[in-house]
């Protein structure tokens, strides 16, 4: 069920070699939305290894490449069943981040950013928002700038919920970063509904929730998915 998009992007399924272009698309996106790369200079892959890396490796079927002539450009990525996924990085992804990267010392207040990841790779947040049986799966979408503004992360998101769909999930959550308005608007022009929000200000995390089956008129279960590719 690959999407039909403008010239010259196309939306494919993973190959292994799409690795090191996903990471990159995580980190150019990986400031609230905006460019990363000034804060993670020292570590370009900090973020992909937990954004990206582990879906990629899991849920291979699931993940979409979105690229151009330039090479990849944008992804999305999804867990079938979120607590599972978090399971299996715990026992087999998580163990060797920990090895490699000592978790950082002393204050927190006093952290970059590389050291806010890396206490993450020690102190792993899996919350699942509730109610989770009606929004088992997860979903992770970026785009870098060029690829933006085109129609092509709703191309991208209506792929991804299909897949989903196709495997009996009965609904999706993400978290977005509450600093990140402009990827809560895109959520919500899409049918995304709020599940919760965790936390305050750049910690604060907002969690919306999409339904894919079920009653209609139970948060977030538009009766027709607002997810067709527009004109
Ligand atoms: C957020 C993101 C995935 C959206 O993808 P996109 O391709 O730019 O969005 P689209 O062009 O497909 O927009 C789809 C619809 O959402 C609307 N939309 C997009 N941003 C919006 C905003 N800030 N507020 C309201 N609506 C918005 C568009 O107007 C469009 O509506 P339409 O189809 O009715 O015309 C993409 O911009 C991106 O990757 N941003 C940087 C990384 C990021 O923030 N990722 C999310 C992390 S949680």
């Amino acid at each position: 069920m690959i999407q039909t998009l403008p010239v010259p992007f196309r939306l494919r399924p993973p190959r292994p070699e799409d690795t090191a272009g996903a990471y990159a698309v995580c980190l150019k996106t990986g400031d609230f939305g905006r460019d990363g790369e000034p804060f993670y200079r020292d570590d370009p892959e900090a973020l992909g290894r937990v954004f990206v890396g582990p879906y990629l490796a899991y849920e291979p079927e699931l993940a979409r490449i979105l690229e151009d002539e330039e090479g990849v450009c944008g992804y999305v990525l999804a867990a079938r069943d979120s607590r599972s996924f978090y399971a299996r990085y715990e026992v087999e992804w998580r163990p060797e981040l920990c090895r490699r990267f000592p978790a950082p010392t002393g204050d927190p207040a006093g952290w970059n950013r590389i050291q806010q990841i890396h206490h993450v790779y020690h102190h792993p947040d899996y919350f699942c928002p509730e109610p989770y049986d009606q929004y088992p799966s997860h979903v992770h979408i970026d785009l870098l700038p060029r690829a933006q503004g085109r129609g092509l992360g709703r191309a991208m998101m209506a792929e991804v919920l299909g897949l989903l769909r196709q495997v009996g999930s009965p609904g999706a959550h993400l978290g977005v970063s509450l600093p990140n308005v402009s990827a809560q608007g895109f959520y919500r022009k899409l049918g995304f509904q709020s599940l919760i929000q965790v936390g305050e200000g750049a910690d604060g995390c907002l969690y919306l929730g999409y339904r894919l089956s079920g009653s209609v008129g139970s948060a977030g279960s538009p009766a027709q998915p607002g997810l067709s590719i527009s004109p």
